[in-house]
């Protein structure tokens, strides 16, 4: 049977207008561009581990407006399992308002629409699923308590877990030995931490029972810790941003992938970098995330800046 990942997953319509630089408090703007685009943490991710050539099912609670079935239109397209998805009649879906600027980067706020009533409930209706993967990933965008249990079904059954810090928010004490692996940016993991220096933050989290903690790191790539272990560096790649919406999702849903099939570390998170930088070449989280063999060409090309 082929690797297979279940994400706990947020599904958001993202409503992205690209503007020159971030608004004063009170400011009005033209934007230069609007889309109205595919997103959600966890959908973003799933889609990139399902470009990366694993089976992956989603865990899911969305609403059952048009918005809904371009979602469910969507993971079909890509070939991802959305048996476990539930819609919610009379509920709306996920939607982030998204300002993208001239440099790539964004800010985002998120209203969860229907996802905030993903429950325990939903996710041990899918045990069956969730034993038979290799790794089950989550963002703090969908409910803490649906990823804690999705979290002990899958310690229970030897499934690696991975968790999105994304937004940063304080987790349960209960929930830090359940993540075998925490994919933070900079400022998440010094938020989670309550510490500015980044050897240290991550030092704290190992503390508290996290397997290892992978430090996304833009164009610099990412930073491994684990217990006892040097950290390790892997370089990421100098690239044309054109936005940077979804590139830690990518990051996340492609090592997502790279562990379901036994990938090395350094290999895995090499893998991992090269989709995320692919990932900014075009508006939008999902519309420029690689292929398995996209991303392995554009290793083979050697872009790195390390
Ligand atoms: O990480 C990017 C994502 O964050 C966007 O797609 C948006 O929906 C928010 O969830």
């Amino acid at each position: 049977m082929s690797p297979s990942v279940v994400c706990v997953a947020s599904w958001n319509v993202d409503l992205v207008a690209r503007i020159a630089q971030p608004l004063q408090r009170g400011q009005t703007c033209m934007a230069t561009h609007f889309d109205r685009l595919p997103g959600g943490k966890g959908s973003n991710a799933a889609i990139a581990a399902a470009r990366q050539g694993v089976q992956v099912g989603l865990i899911a609670r969305i609403g059952d407006d048009d918005m809904g079935q371009m979602g469910l239109d969507l993971w079909s397209r890509e070939g991802i399992d959305s048996q476990f998805v539930v819609r919610s009649a009379g509920e709306s879906n996920g939607t982030a308002v998204i300002l993208v600027y001239e440099d790539g980067d964004n800010s985002i706020a998120v209203y969860p629409g229907a996802g905030a009533g993903l429950s325990a409930a939903h996710v041990q209706a899918a045990t069956a699923r969730l034993k038979q993967s290799q790794v089950v990933m989550a963002s703090c965008e969908v409910p803490l308590s649906a990823t804690q249990a999705a979290f002990e079904i899958a310690r229970t059954h030897q499934v690696t877990t991975l968790l999105n810090p994304a937004p940063a928010m304080p987790l349960p004490d209960a929930l830090w030995p359940l993540i075998d692996v925490l994919t933070p940016n900079e400022g998440e993991l010094q938020r989670l931490a309550e510490e500015g220096n980044i050897d240290r933050a991550a030092e704290r989290l190992l503390q508290l029972g996290v397997g290892a903690i992978v430090v996304t790191l833009g164009d610099q790539g990412c930073a491994l810790y684990r217990p006892s272990v040097a950290p390790l560096r892997v370089a990421g790649h100098a690239v044309r941003v054109v936005d940077t919406i979804g590139a830690g999702d990518t990051f996340t849903g492609a090592l997502a992938a790279a562990l379901a099939r036994r990938t090395p570390w350094h290999e895995a998170l090499n893998e991992a970098n090269a989709a995320a930088a692919l990932s900014t070449q075009a508006p939008g989280a999902v519309t420029a995330m690689p292929t398995r063999s996209q991303m392995l060409d554009f290793l083979a090309a050697g872009t790195r800046t390390g």
